[in-house]
């Protein structure tokens, strides 16, 4: 797919690029012109992934990022305008993979670590993105990742689907208080994606692959994670200027079906 610089003069956070979606949409960013900040925990590879875009000539820095860390997110937001002046776009995508457990059995210890990450997280992500876009006067785009588990339900999930219907919540309230501001908040919903999560969630659960992309997928195979960054493309770019407070599922139809 040709990308035209939709994202020219724009300076997009994404958190979680280490690896999976967030890095396959800090590259796809980066090749439509925005000013990209790699964001994540992993430094080894969030580095690698900033390198990975300069050395396409494209530009990008990377900076250490605990979401669940209120300091490490202001911290992030701070040095996204320190280093290239203003803040547009924020793909708020980093998360813990989900719980593997039955209700009557959930891991009460991975709930606070999971919600801590997933909830918590994305919800500071947005607080000081959204301090930083109202300040500057200028509008912007946010999209937090939740998934089709933000919709509908998977056994042994309970930890991550409550977090991933909150985010659609929290993404709606803050779609709702700033509409005025011209600052627009989706979010996206991932279906099943080949990322690092998807392999880690098949091995602890010992499914068959295939099986699996049928049941969750009408196309018969796992997404790729650059096709989840062409939905976050069109919703954090101007093509989107009218949609707001929305979910756009990218499942091959599984929540729709
Ligand atoms: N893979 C799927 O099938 C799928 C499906 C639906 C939704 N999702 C969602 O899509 C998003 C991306 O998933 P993925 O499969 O690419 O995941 P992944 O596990 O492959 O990558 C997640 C990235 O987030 C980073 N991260 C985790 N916790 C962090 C923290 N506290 N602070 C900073 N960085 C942190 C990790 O280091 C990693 O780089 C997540 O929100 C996930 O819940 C994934």
């Amino acid at each position: 797919m040709t990308v035209f610089p939709i994202l020219q003069d724009k300076v997009a956070i994404v958190t979680g690029a280490a690896m999976g979606m967030g890095a396959a949409t800090a590259k796809l960013f980066a090749e439509a012109k925005a000013k990209v900040i790699v964001a994540d925990f992993n430094d080894e590879k969030g580095q690698a992934v900033a390198d990975a875009i300069t050395a396409a000539g494209n530009e990008a820095t990377f900076v250490h990022v605990d979401i669940s860390k209120s300091t490490d997110v202001q911290h992030l937001v701070d040095t996204t305008v320190k280093t290239y002046g203003e803040l547009n776009i924020a793909i708020n995508n980093a998360a813990l993979a989900p719980d593997q457990a039955p209700v009557d059995q959930f891991d009460e210890s991975y709930w606070d670590r999971l919600m801590s990450v997933d909830l918590k997280g994305t919800a500071l992500c947005l607080k000081y993105e959204l301090q930083t876009m109202i300040k500057q006067g200028k509008g912007g785009s946010i999209v937090n990742i939740s998934s089709v588990s933000g919709f509908r339900p998977q056994p042994n999930n309970m930890v991550y689907v409550a977090a991933k219907h909150g985010v659609r919540g929290m993404t709606k309230v803050a779609a709702l208080e700033n509409g005025k501001h011209n600052i627009r908040v989706n979010s996206l919903a991932p279906g099943a994606i080949d990322t690092p999560m998807l392999h880690q969630s098949l091995a602890e659960t010992g499914q068959d692959p295939q099986q699996v992309a049928d049941a969750l997928s009408e196309l018969g195979r796992f997404g790729d994670p650059r096709e989840i960054a062409q939905g976050s493309l069109f919703l954090a770019s101007d093509m989107a200027s009218y949609v707001t407070g929305t979910t756009l599922a990218v499942d091959a139809g599984f929540t729709n079906m």
